[in-house]
């Protein structure tokens, strides 16, 4: 299942329109993958959009094995994987695109399980 949960007021920004989506659909693919092992009837990513003051932040919550301890710290740098097919280059270039539009995109591990990645970028005066 797929859930959105999106700012009423859908504040606008400015950047590249193919690149953000290249970053959203890395994000959600990792979620998908992280949630392979886990119940198909307890499969949920959720995709959320929140203003906060001058920044809208964009978080995609999965259900999954969450992020590896020892991995955490360095998921952001190319060539990091820890699936067998894996390039390790998808949160790389997240993070070239997100920081080619003035914003941050951090990772967390959720407390009920699963992992939570957010980026937020300037929206638009
Ligand atoms: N939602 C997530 N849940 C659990 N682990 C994650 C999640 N997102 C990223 N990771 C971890 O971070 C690593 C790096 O992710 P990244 O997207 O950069 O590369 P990849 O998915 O392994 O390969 P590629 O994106 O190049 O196909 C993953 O291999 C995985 O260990
Ligand atoms: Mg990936």
């Amino acid at each position: 299942v797929v859930e959105t949960s999106l700012h009423a007021n859908r504040p606008i920004v400015e950047g590249d329109r193919v690149h953000l989506q290249q970053v959203l659909l890395n994000l959600m693919l990792n979620g998908f993958d992280a949630m392979m092992r886990t119940p198909p009837s307890a499969r949920m990513l959720t995709v959320a959009t929140i203003g906060i003051n001058s920044h809208v932040e964009i978080v995609v919550s999965d259900r999954g094995s969450g992020i590896p301890a020892d991995a955490l710290a360095e998921i952001f740098e190319p060539f990091v994987t820890t699936k067998p097919e894996g390039m390790g280059i998808g949160l790389s270039i997240a993070r070239s695109i997100i920081e080619a539009h003035n914003g941050r995109i951090v990772a967390e591990n959720n407390a009920g399980g699963g992992a939570t990645v957010r980026f937020s970028i300037p929206v638009h005066q």
